[in-house]
This record gives structure tokens, C-alpha cells and sequence, in this order.
């Protein structure tokens, strides 16, 4: 038998692979709270129009709500003959309430009906990026109070380059979250806009009032352009970019914690909340959080790729290829909520290990620019023969197996004879960070301005 919703032009029901092909119901279930709100919202909105009768209106919004109990309480039997979320939910509708349910798609399409379901669900998870970001930001600014005067190596190459503290490293991943958190809010105020009542492609002759849907379900206005509005997919896509810039940024930084939680670093320690242990080997503690969330990575990189690569070559407006949008976005999105909650948790409960951390910051020369800037500051040598000079000691403390303060005065002399013992002083690591106080800088005082600006600006 052909389909109770489209089947009125067709003799016969579809071959079972069509089926299979085209039904998104296994998947799309997901959008069964926002199917609803909108149907709701429609129906209110035909009534106070007078393109149906309060009495059919009140019918529908009993019955959606009788049918939205049933999918909650998982007491609805979903069908793949009725291909989607949206047929399902009328289908139903037309059992609980019987007739009047027919009215409910007058002016409408699902091809505007999907777009608004789907921009509520991704509207949603912006929202809940945002809880996440700010809570990990939090967690973040409580390690760098805690160590904003800690001294640890910094990095280039992965090679000690100078020393840097503890909190100016944690608020370096302040700014790259508050950099996805700002993406997602302007992701959000972007997308807000209705594409209800767009209908198929082409608007309708119906008196529909798109101003009151899209006040109902939360949007700032209509979407201006009916064509658009229903062929626009631009917001799961920067829901994707942001959530792919953002999954780099926690990748990055998993994979820190992977690198300062091994014997060879022992930066900091992990909880043992967030670490498992190894079957064979009783010793190990080992931080799968962190390289589940560097792997689990992929999949929003991969959604991004997946929904460009669906959308690029489209016609408008609608096409079916667009139905392959929701599976990529519901996986990108559950991953990226779950890796945040993941690192804020790894975050609120490591252990910064502060004597190995000070212990490292001095190793492999750290404070050899320290010492050319000494060299410029104090003999008004030129920067670039400061640099040559420097390098000279390093090479010197290299040969002998010590550290730049390790080498006597007499021994400093050989490369250079007017320089005096206090250069000495400027051979620390903490006088090195204590030093950089320009803006941004790792001096502590800059790291605790910066701390306070941040708490500001969450409130
Ligand atoms: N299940 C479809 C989707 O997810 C709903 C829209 C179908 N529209 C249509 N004209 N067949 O995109």
C-alpha cells in the first residue's frame, strides 16, 4: 500500500530498500521535543489566524502533548514506513485526536518543518557548548590563581625556551576558550532566525503570521527568505566550525596533560577520578580521558568535512541529501559536550606538581635570554653580538654538563671580560619571569591582572 501522508499519486508501497534508504526516523527521533514545540506553536498561530478553528487548535495542542508524554515516557512505537520524526508525530496525532490532525500541515512543509526542528536542537547545543566552556574556563582560572607565580619551562619546538609561570600557561587556554566561547555566541545570535512558514520552498497563500511562530519558539524575527530559509543549513555548519576550532584547542591541551603526566615529566599529577589503570602492569596510571579527548577529536573534524562536503553542491532549495545533516551534528555535538565536561573535570582535579615544575624551568639554559638582554642592558652591547656572546656560555656550561648559574665568574670572564656577578641575579628563574611585566607578559602581577579581567567578564 503507498504512504498514508504522499501516497495519493502511487499505486504501489516502496521496495524495502527505499525504505531503508530513505527513512531518517532511527536517527531523527532525536528531534521529537522540538517537532512538537513547533507544531504547537503552528497550530496556536493558524488559529489566532483563523485559517482553522480554536476548537481543532486545542484538539492539536492536547494531542501533541499527549503524543510528546508518550515518546518521553518511551511508550511510542515509531515507524520506518513513516519515513521521519515529523510524519510519525502526525501520524499519531491523527489516531490520539482523528480528524482535525489533517489540518495541522495547512501552510506548512517539512521541508520548513525540518529546518526549524533542527535549528532549535543546534540551538540548543550552542547553549549547552557555552555552559561547558564557561565552566571549564572556571576551573581553568581556579589552577591559575593556585600557581600564578609557579615557575615551569616554556616551550617552542617542544625544546625549553624560557622560563614561564604555571598560571600564564593555564590562561593562555583561558583565551582559546573564551575565543570558542565567543564563536558560539555569535554563532547563536546569527543563526536565530525562523524559517517556519517558509513552507516548500516558496512561501504560502495561507494568512499565516510568521512574526507570532517565530516570537514562540524563541527566534528574533523570521527568516527573511522562504528559499533560503528552508535550503540554509549555514547553522549546523558554524556550529560545526566552532565546535571543530574548539575541539582543536582541547586536543592541544589533552595532549599536554598526556605529556606533564608521564614519569618523565610528572608536571602534574591526574586524579585518579579521571585516569584507569592496566590489567598486566599494577603500576600504571594512565590518562585516558586526555587521549580520548585528542581522539575523539576526529569525529567534529569529520562532521565538519561530512555536512560542507553534503551541502556544496546542492541546487536550491531543499534536497533529500540534506536529511544526512542530523547525524553528523548530533555525534559532533554529543562528543563535544562530553570532551568538555571531560577536560573541566581533569582540570578542577589535577595536582600541578610545583617542585618539578621548578625544577624543569631552569633546565636546558632557560634563562639564556636573560642573560643577553644583561649583556645589552648593562654593557650597551649590541642585541646581536649579546646573542653571540650568550651563546659562547651556553656552549661553555654545555662542554662542562652544568647550567648557565653554575658557571663560575672566572669561567664567565674567559668569554667575556667585563661582565660582573650580578649578572647572577637575572640567572633565576624567578627573577626571569618576575621580569616580564610587559602586557600579556608571564610576570606573575600580568598573569593575576589578567586572571581579574577574566572573572570580570564572566561575572
Ligand atoms: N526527513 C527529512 C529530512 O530530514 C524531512 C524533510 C523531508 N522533505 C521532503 N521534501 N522529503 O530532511
Amino acid at each position: 500500500t503507498s504512504n498514508a501522508m504522499w501516497g495519493g499519486r502511487f499505486a504501489a508501497g516502496p521496495d524495502a530498500i527505499m525504505e531503508a534508504i530513505n527513512a531518517s526516523i532511527g536517527f531523527d527521533k532525536r528531534l521529537a521535543a522540538q517537532d512538537i514545540a513547533g507544531s504547537r506553536a503552528h497550530a496556536a498561530m493558524l488559529a489566532a489566524t483563523g485559517i482553522i478553528s480554536d476548537s481543532d487548535a486545542e484538539a492539536m495542542r492536547e494531542g501533541l502533548l499527549t503524543v510528546l508524554s508518550e515518546i518521553d515516557e518511551g511508550r511510542f512505537e515509531f515507524s520506518t514506513a513513516l519515513e521521519d520524526i515529523h510524519m510519525n508525530v502526525e501520524a499519531r496525532l491523527k489516531e490520539v485526536i482523528g480528524e482535525p490532525a489533517g489540518r495541522l500541515h495547512t501552510g506548512r512543509s517539512r521541508n520548513d518543518q525540518v529546518a526549524t526542528d533542527f535549528k532549535l536542537w543546534v540551538r540548543d547545543q550552542l547553549d549547552a557548548a557555552e555552559t561547558g566552556l564557561v565552566a571549564l574556563i572556571e576551573a581553568l582560572l581556579v589552577q591559575a590563581e593556585a600557581g600564578a607565580d609557579w615557575v615551569m619551562p616554556g616551550f617552542t619546538h617542544l625544546q625549553t625556551a624560557q622560563p614561564v609561570t604555571w598560571g600564564h600557561h593555564m590562561m593562555a587556554y583561558v583565551e582559546m576558550f573564551g575565543r570558542d566561547l565567543s564563536r558560539v555566541r555569535d554563532a547563536r545570535a546569527r543563526m536565530n532566525e525562523c524559517p517556519l512558514g517558509a513552507a516548500a520552498l516558496a512561501g504560502t497563500s495561507f494568512p499565516i503570521d510568521r512574526e507570532m511562530t517565530a516570537q514562540a519558539l524563541g527566534f528574533d524575527r523570521p527568516a527573511a527568505n522562504s528559499l533560503d530559509a528552508v535550503s540554509d543549513r549555514d547553522f549546523a555548519l558554524e556550529f560545526l566550525s566552532a565546535a571543530s576550532i574548539c575541539a582543536m584547542h582541547l586536543s592541544r591541551f589533552a595532549e599536554e596533560l598526556v605529556i606533564w603526566s608521564s614519569a618523565q615529566f610528572r608536571f602534574v599529577v591526574l586524579s585518579d577520578r579521571f585516569s584507569t589503570g592496566s590489567s598486566i602492569m599494577p603500576q600504571k596510571k594512565n590518562p585516558d580521558a586526555a587521549e580520548l579527548i585528542r581522539a575523539k577529536i576526529g569525529r567534529i573534524f569529520g562532521a565538519n568535512v561530512a555536512l560542507m562536503t553534503v551541502m556544496k553542491g546542492l541546487p536550491l532549495a531543499y534536497s533529500k541529501d540534506m536529511q544526512e545533516d542530523k547525524e553528523q551534528v548530533f555525534d559532533a555535538a554529543d562528543n563535544l559536550m562530553l570532551a568538555l565536561a571531560a577536560m573541566e573535570g581533569m582540570v578542577r582535579d589535577m595536582a600541578p606538581q610545583r617542585e618539578a615544575l621548578e625544577g624543569a624551568a631552569g633546565a636546558g639554559f632557560s634563562t639564556a635570554t636573560d642573560l643577553a638582554d644583561w649583556l645589552v642592558r648593562v654593557l650597551g652591547m649590541p642585541f646581536r653580538e649579546a646573542h653571540h656572546v650568550t651563546g659562547a656560555l651556553v656552549a661553555k656550561a654545555e662542554a662542562k654538563g652544568c647550567d648557565l648559574p653554575e658557571l663560575s665568574l672566572a669561567e664567565m670572564q674567559e668569554v667575556h671580560g667585563e661582565i660582573t656577578k650580578a649578572v647572577y641575579d637575572v640567572l633565576g628563574v624567578h627573577n626571569s619571569v618576575a621580569s616580564r611585566v610587559s602586557y600579556g607578559g608571564t610576570a606573575p602581577e600580568q598573569v593575576r591582572a589578567q586572571i581579574a579581567r577574566w572573572k570580570e567578564v564572566l561575572g
